[in-house]
């Protein structure tokens, strides 16, 4: 059974074949459950029209950091009639991202911290971006202190230590098959089993056994969530399938989804 806590199915990447691949993933691949977050509102709308579309598909309403300059006055007013769709299950992705861009600190600052009051005030759980901007993210959060994931997690071990001491979640995915990962192992092997989630970030962080063939694997798909799964359950002595099950019911306890069998297992 395999929950993507987060993947990006909107994406022009899976505009040739969305539909055929998604059926697949959900009848035959064995993934029970998708969390599609968005970027942007117009990514929103999008993750929302899914999450209407197809039965295991759920959608988190949010502006990620890339965006925080598209942040405008009716934003706010905009994610919250959105969120009033009924399975429309969290906000983000939010959070910060100095890689990308460091001029606007104060404005994804500004941005974040908006989305946490609105997710407070509906009482959903948040899916945070955080990229190179662990000391400010951290500052924000223990201010906060929301329900949710900080998905692809890429702190230390000590950072994943205050996350978990904060009740939050622990995303991992792909980038932690990479051959130099060093700190997302360590941080998979302390991160204790309730707090982990597994997910895709589809289209994006292909697991790096894929990568060899370029031409056939283009993009991640959420069954590669089970190459990740294998690599983690190594490091934690226990089977893969196991963990593949804790997960999924990590994922629906954050995102409040009541976990069905997919139909696959039924007709077992
Ligand atoms: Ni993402």
């Amino acid at each position: 059974m395999i929950f993507d806590s987060h993947a990006h199915y909107y994406s022009s990447a899976f505009d040739k074949d969305r539909d055929e691949l998604l059926n697949r993933l959900h009848f035959e691949e064995d993934v029970c459950a998708v969390v599609c977050p968005s970027e942007n509102v117009q990514s929103a709308v999008r993750c929302a029209e899914l999450a209407e579309q197809y039965d295991f598909v759920y959608a988190a309403v949010g502006i990620h950091p890339n965006y925080a300059d598209t942040w405008r006055e009716d934003t706010e007013r905009r994610l919250e009639q959105l969120l009033s769709c009924g399975k429309v299950v969290a906000l983000g992705e939010m959070g910060l991202d100095y890689y990308r861009k460091s001029d606007n600190r104060e404005q994804q600052k500004r941005v974040f911290t908006m989305q946490l009051e609105l997710a407070r005030k509906m009482g959903l759980p948040v899916i945070i971006h955080d990229r190179e901007a662990h000391g400010d993210t951290f500052d924000i959060l223990r201010q906060y202190r929301p329900e949710g994931v900080l998905h692809c997690f890429s702190g230390s071990v000590e950072s994943a230590r205050e996350a978990v001491r904060l009740g939050m979640y622990i995303g991992l995915g792909g980038s932690i098959t990479m051959p130099n990962a060093v700190k997302p192992l360590e941080v998979a092997k302390y991160v204790p089993l309730d707090r982990l989630v597994l997910e895709t970030d589809a289209p994006y962080l292909i697991p790096s056994r894929y990568r060899s063939e370029p031409e056939r694997y283009s993009r991640s798909e959420s069954w590669m969530i089970r190459n990740v799964a294998e690599l983690i359950a190594g490091l934690k002595h226990m089977d893969t399938e196991e963990l593949l099950e804790i997960t999924a019911e990590n994922a629906a306890r954050l995102y409040r989804v009541k976990l069905a069998r997919c139909k696959m297992n039924v007709q077992v």
